[in-house]
């Protein structure tokens, strides 16, 4: 290992791809292998354009793994949720800031119930959307596919806006994630431009041998950070 300083990077697959009718082995597997968060992608069929879970399978899975759950919120309304995600075992709350009218009241009512705050930015949404919620999230969250499926691919332009998202966070203890598309190819370019936590579907799910691909990007990833 070289001298210099590394960041974490936090690798965070999500069970989105994984077989939905082994879900408690899936989570055992990705912690065993390496997971640093689990990621849940919880979707409505109204903010986005598909279904997924709630928190009764969140609390189901809960007893499957120690590691932090990392829930991302695509549902709108949100707030009446809330509470049922946070006992339901969730970690981090993560909602998008597209999502409801008042995301300064929802981020306060996640730290209220004891959780991590996270806010997702769709790849439309520009990073100035979060300037004044700095001081109220643990997490921010970069859509780098639009929202509702795993295996899509990776919109370039959001580099620019993890980037500019860095900056704008400077040295505050911000999680600075990124969803959608991500490879092992990719890990090296997200944690350049600043992610420090990264979700990856299919890039775990898709491959036999999930060890192996959670340490390949985490190794891509630091890396990159080693030579930037
Ligand atoms: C998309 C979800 C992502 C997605 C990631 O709406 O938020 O978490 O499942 O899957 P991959 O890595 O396959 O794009
Ligand atoms: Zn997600």
């Amino acid at each position: 290992m070289s001298e210099i300083q590394m960041s974490i990077i936090k690798i965070a697959p999500s069970i989105l791809s994984a077989d939905f009718a082994r879900l408690g082995d899936e989570t055992r597997a990705i912690d065993v292998a390496g997971a640093d968060f689990i990621h849940v992608d919880v979707m409505d069929g109204h903010f986005v354009p598909n279904i997924t879970i709630g928190p009764a399978v969140v609390k189901a899975l809960r007893r499957h793994t120690a590691k932090p759950f990392d829930v991302h919120l695509m549902i709108d309304p949100v707030d009446a949720y809330l509470e049922a995600f946070a006992n339901a075992g969730s970690d981090i709350i993560t909602v998008h800031v597209e999502a409801g009218y008042h995301i300064d009241r929802t981020l306060q009512v996640i730290r209220g119930l004891g959780r991590k705050a996270g806010v997702a930015l769709n790849p439309g949404t520009p990073p100035e959307a979060v300037a004044y919620l700095l001081d109220r999230v643990d997490l921010i969250l970069v859509m780098s596919v639009n929202p509702g499926f795993g295996g899509q691919s990776f919109i370039p332009s959001q580099l620019e806006k993890l980037r500019r998202l860095k900056a704008m966070i400077g040295d505050r203890p911000i999680e600075l994630e990124v969803d959608g598309g991500v490879t092992i190819a990719l890990a090296g370019a997200v944690a350049a431009a600043g992610a420090t936590a990264m979700v990856a579907g299919n890039a775990v799910f898709a491959t036999g041998n999930y060890e192996a691909a959670i340490t390949a990007l985490r190794s891509n990833a630091e890396a990159a950070i080693a030579i930037t």
